[in-house]
């Protein structure tokens, strides 16, 4: 029986840190990294393989990703938009490729400078690349669909459109589906209404969700996402986020509260709160400008609190 009842991966050190013009140093990278593996997360997408003319914050991907794949028991993702990036991934070994594409149009052709077809041909020569390789050094292959939710070009985004991407994805190869609400459009029933739709179009498939807090309701909709049965969840320490190509987006949700609602609710993630909160110092040194966000950061865990594993292992006895 697993002792995980919800997946979370901590993508600040790649959504996180895209949009600042602060390079930090691979070594803060790593000790992040490794202070977060430590607390118990078990899955974290460390960098990003795109052209690091383009991303300078990236040139170190693969220092950051050899460092991060000595860590043992540690799930390695990097996010990956075309071909070049996921061979660069599979050279480097990661465990999880994660391809990004939106389903708005407009914000397609601005982040990779694609039409969605040509995003989804894309995607089909990643994944027939990596039915080549042996099983050992294949990644497991994320088809991430961002600005699903909403887009700060478009405006409303077509369920249907977010449905027929999902089943693109999945028919060329995907073993997970991501849907992200890139610029924090979405609330709780368009949530319900959305995942509902893409899960019963691939419902082989695991479906996460990635929200961003731009409008304050990142958790209610992970609330939403629960009760359609979703159990991956991306968010970032301390709500670092946003995308450069994406006016208006603001950070992810915040990790440390994610793991706080889903432990008060019963559902265990792996991680030590107390531990992950303590993660924020490296960050806050890190970026002394940057706003660090999160309830359980500022206020603590309440008195007396006792986590889910520990509510659940006295249960058992
Ligand atoms: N990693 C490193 N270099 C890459 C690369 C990658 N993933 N993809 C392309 N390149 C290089 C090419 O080799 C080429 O180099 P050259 O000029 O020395 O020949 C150059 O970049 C241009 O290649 P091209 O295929 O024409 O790419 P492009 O200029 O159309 O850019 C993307 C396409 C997808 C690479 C770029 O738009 C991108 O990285 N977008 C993502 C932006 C982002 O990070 N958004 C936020 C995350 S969702
Ligand atoms: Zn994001």
């Amino acid at each position: 029986m697993s002792d995980i009842d919800v997946h979370v991966c901590e993508v600040g050190l790649r959504d996180g840190l895209q949009m600042l013009s602060t390079f930090v140093p691979t070594a803060t990278k790593l000790e992040w990294i490794r202070a977060e593996a430590a607390a118990g997360m078990r899955e974290i997408e460390v960098t990003s393989f795109v052209p690091p003319k383009l991303v300078p914050q990236f040139v170190d991907a693969a220092d950051v990703v050899q460092g991060a794949l000595a860590i043992a028991g540690l799930t390695v993702l990097g996010l990956a938009p075309n071909l070049k990036g996921a061979e660069r991934g599979v050279e480097l070994g990661v465990h999880k490729l994660n391809f990004v594409m939106s389903v708005s149009r407009t914000h397609n052709l601005k982040n990779v400078r694609r039409e969605r077809e040509e995003s989804v041909a894309d995607f089909r020569r990643i994944a027939d690349m990596l039915r080549t390789l042996p099983a050992e050094r294949r990644p497991r292959l994320i088809g991430g669909l961002s600005t699903a939710l909403g887009c700060s070009y478009e405006g409303p985004i077509a369920p249907d459109d977010v449905r027929r991407y999902a089943a693109a994805l999945a028919e060329a190869g995907a073993d997970e589906i991501l849907v992200a609400d890139t610029v924090g459009y979405a609330d709780p029933n368009t949530v319900r209404s959305v995942f509902r739709q893409v899960m019963a179009e691939v419902p082989e498939l695991p479906v996460g969700a990635h929200f961003h807090d731009t409008r304050g309701l990142g958790l209610a909709n992970v609330t939403a996402a629960l009760d359609c049965g979703v159990r991956r969840f991306d968010a970032s320490l301390a709500g670092l986020g946003g995308c450069q190509f994406a006016p208006g987006a603001t950070g992810n949700i915040v990790m440390e509260d994610l793991c706080f609602l889903l432990d008060s609710m019963g559902l265990r993630t792996g991680v030590n709160l107390e531990a992950l909160v303590a993660v924020r110092e490296i960050v806050a040194r890190a970026l002394p400008d940057t706003p660090l966000y999160g309830g359980l950061g500022r206020a603590g865990l309440p008195r007396g609190y006792v986590p889910a594993a520990q509510r659940a292992a006295a249960h058992s006895c």
